[in-house]
């Protein structure tokens, strides 16, 4: 970083720091439950215990696999091979010893999970440069003990661009599918953090009161990485109309209305990212990451004036919409 873009970095995190004057404005705090991140275990524990016998399935794919297969990160499960072209080297088996396959957290199809986020239809180089930001810092997460954390891992672990482009090429061209469903309520059903992510607790229902939860509809067909689990997203009521009115004439005047930039249905223009339809929870934390300015790489900027003015429910509000949209003409609502 040269050392005029370093103050201007310095400079854009005193604004955005909850001790600093944001004109006026209260200032942001950023919400826990939005990163949800169980803690490690215990120093000392005993190691899990792995059944490495019972050969698993998920619905509508003839294949099984065991736990360790699921888990091997360097030659990744595979549940539907013939609904994606063959994967290249880098996403089905990574280079070992940190640079995990990309597919085993973004899935051989590309449409992620929640806590990673999609890579189906990225632009290339928005996503090279991500994976660039991700190596050299320039991207973390606001909550420093979640999420951003693997992949700052394996951004280092991959040390040759060229497998991160084909990567990136690879993933550009898949279509994304919608797999999450957004519900507004009053009651949510109550949850309990499992590794990075909600799951059903089992027990009766709790206030929502403000926050965005994202649910996969069966936590075992999301540990089993199938790509098909559908995951449930409870907003408050009223947030998807309000993020509609929010994107529309845009949270600062309509230069920053989110189409300006996004495309017409959101679905991403040149190197902007698409944005609709993808998973609410992870659209909230990357507004987040804009606000807190722990998003900073070298276009991180143009998303500054779009998500200053706004509070914490109309980021939910715009995650709410933003999610529930379409991503692609050959795909349902
Ligand atoms: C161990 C899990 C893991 C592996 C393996 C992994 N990633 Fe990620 N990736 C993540 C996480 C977690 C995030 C989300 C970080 C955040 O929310 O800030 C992420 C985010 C990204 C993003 C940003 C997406 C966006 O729209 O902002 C890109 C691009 C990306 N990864 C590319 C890759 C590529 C290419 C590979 C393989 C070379 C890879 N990842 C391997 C966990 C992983
Ligand atoms: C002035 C142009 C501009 C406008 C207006 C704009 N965006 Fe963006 N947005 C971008 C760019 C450029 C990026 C990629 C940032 C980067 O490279 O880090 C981005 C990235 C994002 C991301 C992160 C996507 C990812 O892959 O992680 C989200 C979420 C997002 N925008 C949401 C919105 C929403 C919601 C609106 C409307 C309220 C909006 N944007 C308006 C330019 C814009």
């Amino acid at each position: 970083m040269r050392r005029g873009e370093r103050l201007a970095v310095l400079l854009a995190v005193t604004v955005a720091s909850p001790l600093g004057a944001q004109g006026g404005a209260p200032p942001f705090v950023v919400p826990a439950w939005a990163f949800p991140t169980s803690p490690p275990p215990p120093k000392g524990s005993p190691p899990a215990v792995v059944d490495s016998i019972t050969r698993h399935r998920v619905p509508n794919s003839p294949r099984r696999y065991t736990r360790p297969q699921v888990a091997n990160a360097f030659d990744i499960p595979d549940w539907f091979p013939w609904q994606h072209p063959p994967m290249p080297a880098p996403v089905q088996y990574g280079v070992r010893p940190e640079g995990r396959a990309c597919g085993f957290c973004h899935l051989p199809d590309g449409q992620g999970r929640p806590e990673n986020g999609t890579l189906a239809g990225l632009p290339v180089e928005y996503a090279v440069r991500q994976v660039r930001a991700f190596r050299d810092g320039t991207r973390q997460s606001a909550n420093p003990a979640a999420a951003t954390g693997p992949m700052h891992t394996v951004a280092r672990g991959f040390p040759s661009d060229d497998d991160i482009r084909a990567a990136a090429r690879y993933y550009a061209r898949l279509p994304l599918t919608r797999r999450n469903v957004v519900r507004e309520v009053a009651q949510v059903p109550t949850t309990r953090i499992a590794g990075l992510l909600y799951a059903y607790a089992g027990t009766g229902t709790e206030p929502l009161a403000g926050r965005l939860i994202e649910v996969p509809e069966s936590f075992e067909r999301h540990e089993l990485r199938d790509p098909w689990v559908r995951y449930t997203t409870y907003v408050p009521v009223g947030s998807v109309a309000r993020g509609r009115r929010l994107a529309t004439r845009g949270p600062a005047g309509a230069a920053t209305s989110c189409a300006a930039c996004h495309g017409p249905q959101l679905r991403g223009v040149g190197e902007v990212p698409p944005i609709a339809g993808r998973s609410p929870s992870n659209l909230l934390r990357q507004l987040i990451n804009f606000r807190t300015r722990t998003r900073r790489d070298s276009t991180a900027a143009s998303m500054y004036a779009v998500v200053d003015s706004l509070t914490i429910d109309d980021m939910v509000a715009l995650a709410a919409y933003v999610g529930s949209l379409s991503p692609s003409r050959s795909t349902r609502k």
